[in-house]
């Protein structure tokens, strides 16, 4: 039998702070397949998420097939905004929610790994994060300060954790991301220069898998996910338009689930796709592939 085996395998995903997103979703298909989680947390959600676990609220969600509950080897700080604790302002290290957390940055997490499993203790990287400041601004009202922070929160991490998380990578190792395709086609409404990072992401994942194939033997993909309604995407304020818009247009008419991101990510870290790598793959009931969407009632050509 052909299966998806991560038996062994240690998997880091950065952006997990509840249960609603593809982080979280992503967590469980590679647990599902017997790999170790650990995960990297935003400081400013890292109590709630802590209280979340320790006071048995997310057990219904933790729940894997046959009885097992998914359990975190680790739970690291991490905010992506920073390559090293020095590149953090005074004023946001001493603030409530960074005070105690220790080294918070990408550095910081992959220093943790390090002194935790080793020099190559690491298998699976997957970064499911991102944040735009002014994502409710359409682009051209964006400002700069705005524009660039979206690609250094949601883009550049990647680069940066591709370069520090590499050299911690067993032989196999694989990156993976998530992509949102108003990097490539309008979404009206999904702004604050996200979509500029979004084709950043992208376009970085093709160089990435090349430079640190050569490099590390690593293979770096991204997985191009249909709207879910996440924390994050909540925050953008059309989330249940994209949805049903997307749902009405879209070759299969299903509704998408956190848990088809999961299963493609689960296969995308596994042997399996040994040979794929620099690639935007696409989770999204087939939307990407529609030039126009099937107006109103009724049927075009047969198709309902
Ligand atoms: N939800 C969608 O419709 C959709 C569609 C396509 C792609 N995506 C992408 O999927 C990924 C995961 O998002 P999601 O929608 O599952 O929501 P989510 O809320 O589960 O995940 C986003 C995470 O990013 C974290 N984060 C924000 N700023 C951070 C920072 N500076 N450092 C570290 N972590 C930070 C948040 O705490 C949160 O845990 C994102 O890259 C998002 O753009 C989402």
């Amino acid at each position: 039998m052909l299966a998806i085996d991560l038996t062994g395998k240690r998997a880091f995903i950065a952006g997990v702070a509840d249960d609603g997103g593809f982080g979280f979703a992503i967590a469980k298909a590679l647990a599902e397949a017997g790999a170790s989680i650990c995960v990297g947390t935003w400081p400013p959600a890292l109590t709630i998420f802590q209280n979340l676990l320790e006071r048995g609220k997310l057990a219904e969600s933790l729940k894997l097939a046959g009885g097992r509950s998914m359990e975190f080897e680790r739970i690291y700080p991490l905010d992506a905004a920073f390559d090293t604790l020095d590149d953090a302002p005074a004023e946001l290290r001493e603030s409530k929610r960074y005070k105690e957390r220790g080294d918070f940055s990408i550095a910081g997490a992959a220093a943790r790994l390090r002194e935790d499993f080793g020099e190559s203790g690491l298998d699976i990287v997957v970064h499911s994060l991102a944040n735009g400041p002014e994502v409710k601004n359409a682009l051209l009202d964006t400002s700069r300060r705005g524009y660039l922070e979206a690609v250094s929160v949601s883009a550049y991490s990647n680069i940066a954790m591709v370069r520090q998380l590499s050299p911690l990578m067993r032989p196999g190792g694989s990156f993976l991301s998530l992509t949102y395709m108003a990097s490539e086609r309008v979404i009206p409404g999904y702004g604050g220069g996200m979509s500029s990072a979004k084709a950043a992401l992208e376009s970085d994942t093709r160089t990435l898998a090349f430079e640190a194939g050569r490099r590390h033997g690593v293979r770096v993909n991204t997985i191009s996910a249909g709207p879910l309604a996440s924390r994050a995407a909540s925050a953008i304020g059309l989330i249940e338009r994209m949805i049903s818009y997307t749902r009405a247009n879209a070759p299969l008419t299903r509704e998408l689930a956190a848990g088809d991101v999961g299963a493609t990510a689960a296969f995308l870290a596994s042997p399996l796709a040994a040979g794929i790598t620099g690639s935007v793959i696409y989770v999204d009931n087939g939307y990407h592939a529609m030039g126009m969407g099937v107006e109103g009632p009724g049927t075009v050509n047969g198709e309902r």
